[in-house]
């Protein structure tokens, strides 16, 4: 049932949307509560738990980390068809590298190998790829295999895809403030004059609006390093489903969620995103 306040506006929006679905009595039952002139622009994901779903079925972690892109793959294939215009996935933390030398390396082959797999779907149904974080330490083969992967998809607009890989925000923040710093050093700028605008245009992220909507799966509450600086006045949501299990239901339930939300910014009226 549509709910009565929605303007013409959002029911057309909605209307034109679902025809694009086939969508189960529970997801068009979520999917009609939310007004979609309201989506997040912007999307990020902390893709937890693919360890633990393994576990419960008695697999190896590796398993569930070739089972949740899948779920990568049906969430930017969801968001391609909402207002949406970015999403971006925590795929490889510089934290990651801790763990067993078997799962990085398989992971690294996970990497490569979904790339291969999806890269034509990718480009045919106008998703744009991107990678942020530091690469250079993850191997010139994958280097390359992702400098022309985000090559194909570079005119693609439908719906940004962004992997950070090797990624840390607080990396991030520290490799701009020493380009500031330099900046200044060679007086090409003054102390004084360094904005938040600036901080934010240096960042690997400087491409797109900083995220409305963080989801973290798993049950865990933690942002683990991720976007720090863009993530400063997103809406935290978090689920104990595992990201192996995360499919359209999940990502609808998470923006209505969302759109229930008194955003303030610090302020004290309602801010209508
Ligand atoms: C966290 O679960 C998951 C990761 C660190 C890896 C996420 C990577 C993928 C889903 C593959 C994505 C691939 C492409 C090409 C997009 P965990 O291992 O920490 O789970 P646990 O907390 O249950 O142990």
């Amino acid at each position: 049932m549509i709910s009565d306040s929605f303007t013409k506006e959002s029911i057309q929006l909605s209307d034109s949307i679902r025809s694009d679905f086939q969508l189960n009595s529970q997801e068009n039952a979520v999917f009609n509560q939310i007004d979609w002139t309201k989506c997040p622009r912007h999307i990020a994901i902390i893709m937890d738990g693919n360890g633990r779903w393994a576990k419960q079925r008695g697999k190896l972690r590796t398993t569930g980390h070739k089972a949740g892109v899948q779920s990568v793959y049906e969430v930017v294939e969801t968001c391609g068809k909402l207002p949406t215009e970015y999403v971006t996935f925590y795929a490889f933390s510089t934290e990651n590298w801790r763990r067993s030398e078997s799962e990085v390396n398989a992971l690294m082959g996970l990497f490569s190998s979904s790339l291969i797999k999806y890269i034509d779907r990718l480009e045919k149904d106008g998703v744009n790829l991107r990678v942020i974080g530091d690469l250079s330490r993850m191997g010139s083969k994958i280097q390359e295999e992702f400098k022309q992967a985000q090559s194909r998809t570079l005119d693609n607009s439908k719906i940004c895809m962004t992997l950070a890989l090797n990624y840390s925000g607080r990396a991030d923040i520290t490799r701009v403030t020493k380009y500031l710093a330099e900046q200044v050093f060679s007086n090409k700028l003054a102390c004084e004059d360094i904005t938040e605008e600036m901080i934010s245009e240096s960042l690997y992220t400087k491409f797109c609006p900083d995220p409305e909507l963080l989801i973290r799966t798993s049950g865990e509450f933690r942002i683990s390093n991720f976007l720090l600086w863009e993530l400063a006045y997103s809406e935290l949501y978090f689920t104990d489903i595992h990201w192996p299990d995360f499919r359209k239901l999940d990502l609808f339930k998470a923006i209505l969620n969302y759109q229930q939300r008194d955003r303030r910014f610090g302020g004290v009226g309602s801010v209508t995103s």
